[in-house]
């Protein structure tokens, strides 16, 4: 498995060899939530000084990020697996690797970041998980509403302020954004006055990277409700900052405790970040027991219907609608399922079906007609989330699963074979050298 510094990038050739079937039983530790860890390392670039960040996820995604600011000359030092030192201090805005950021969906964080550090900054046009049309116009109406002139030109981003800086601004979103209100968040943290961003976002991480920012001396208010007011300081000072248990990580593993069957032991979460998927798992028959900071899911039988339909936060989330599908796929009876967020996030569906799942997509709704049992097959991770709902229809079906393109799944999975193996699943990661190696003996 990858290291916090290691990229994996390109290698598609790991595959994931699953037999089906065993219950689930035992323990698993959740680790750093991605989805905040890939907003707070670029926004580390606002804070002269150390920021100790720990709790970064051991994945590809964060792995990247870290790369790139080294790579701009920021001194970033591993304390250990989880825990990094970052100190952009002495960067200076140039020198950004554009081949690692076209690869990551967060890099758009940098632009943010570099114009409320610089007052100007080059990225590459996003790339990341492809669910059709990803635009970012949301980030620049914000960027624009407190005074940058934004270009968009030739697949990179160019993003310049007025001499005198960012200046706050009441910023309106059209639509309901993570990623643009976290980029506005970072920008106007050192902008003169006051930032308004009303229909912000309201997800566990979007809480997460405003107290990153307010632990580094930020005056970030409201964030986990749709109006974020940031009073913009003069300078960000260095600090220590922890982030919270990945949301999906922890909703993934409930759910492959559903569909598989046994009981398992879900710690490091924070269970009010679970609710709808606790609410949701019940629904189907599932027994979910929450504690302080763990929760139990307990299931034996076949598990019943249920309609879902994602939305954000505190809705279902849309990181999570590949892996209930794959759940539904073997409930009793017919699910219709809604994708409230993306416009195209069923491509993965083929691939259960391959494996006898019986579903009918048309635009954003499937409706899935549950099987008894899926069958082992051949199958490919889509992306991250897809890729996810594939080991989980592996891990309960029939004979052999092998997975193909994981590469996607450890850009936001830490060690997903060996949590999944803890608990008895019988899954192993085969590199090409293994496969090569094997095919020689
Ligand atoms: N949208 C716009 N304009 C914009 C931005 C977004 O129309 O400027 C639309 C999108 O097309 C989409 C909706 O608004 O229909 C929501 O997009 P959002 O901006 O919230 O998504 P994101 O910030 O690009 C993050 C996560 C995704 C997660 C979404 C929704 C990161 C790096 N990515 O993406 O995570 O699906 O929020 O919660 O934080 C994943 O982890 O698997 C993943 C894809």
């Amino acid at each position: 498995m990858c290291g916090i510094f290691s990229l994996r990038e390109g290698v598609f050739l790991d595959k994931y060899v699953i037999r089906g079937g065993r219950p689930l039983y035992g323990e698993l530790e959740i680790s750093g939530a991605k989805n905040a860890a890939v907003a707070i390392i670029p926004a580390a670039l606002m804070v002269e000084g150390v920021c100790r960040i720990e709790n970064i996820p051991e994945i590809s995604d964060a792995g990247m990020l870290l790369t790139i600011l080294s790579e701009m000359g920021a001194r970033v030092r591993a304390v250990n697996k989880s825990t990094v030192e970052i100190d952009c201090t002495s960067v200076r805005g140039e020198g950004a690797p554009y081949d690692l950021m076209r690869k990551i969906r967060a890099s758009y964080y940098l632009i943010g970041a570099m114009l409320g550090r610089f007052g100007s900054a080059k990225t590459t046009m996003p790339g990341g998980c492809n669910f059709g049309v990803r635009p970012i116009d949301q980030h620049i109406k914000g960027l624009t509403a407190l005074g940058a002139q934004i270009e968009v030109r030739g697949g990179f981003v160019y993003a310049s302020a007025a001499e005198s800086g960012l200046i706050g601004s009441k910023i309106y979103l059209d639509k309901i954004s993570v990623g643009a209100t976290m980029n506005i968040m970072i920008a106007a943290a050192k902008a003169r006055g006051r930032t308004t961003v009303e229909n912000a976002a309201r997800e566990p991480h979007i809480v997460d990277l405003a107290n990153f920012l307010n632990s580094m001396g930020a005056d970030v208010r409201g964030a986990g409700t749709d109006t974020i007011r940031i009073n913009g300081v003069d300078k960000l000072h260095g600090g220590t900052y922890t982030i919270i248990p990945d949301q999906i990580e922890a909703g993934t593993y409930m759910a492959a405790a559903a569909a598989a069957g046994g009981k398992v032991t879900i710690k490091n979460v924070i269970p009010k970040h679970l609710d709808c998927i606790s609410a949701k798992l019940r629904e189907m028959g599932v027994e979910v027991d929450e504690y302080p900071d763990a929760v139990v899911v307990r299931h034996t039988g076949r598990l019943l219907r249920a309609n879902v339909k994602t939305q954000p936060y505190p809705g279902f989330p849309t990181d999570m609608q590949p892996q209930i599908c794959a759940v539904l796929c073997l409930a009793e009876g017919t699910s219709v399922v809604t994708e409230g967020v993306w416009d195209n996030r069923y491509k993965y569906i083929s691939e259960l079906k391959k494996m006898g799942a019986e579903v009918q997509v048309d635009g954003k709704t499937a409706v899935i007609e549950g099987v008894p049992y899926l069958t082992g097959a051949p199958v490919v991770a889509c992306d991250l989330r897809a890729g996810a709902a594939v080991v989980i229809a592996g891990l309960c079906a029939r004979g052999e699963t092998v997975v193909e393109e994981v590469s996607y799944i450890e850009r936001g999975y830490q060690d997903l074979v060996g949590k999944l193996q803890s608990l008895g699943a019988d899954i192993r990661c085969i590199s090409e050298s293994d496969a090569y190696s094997s095919a020689v003996v």
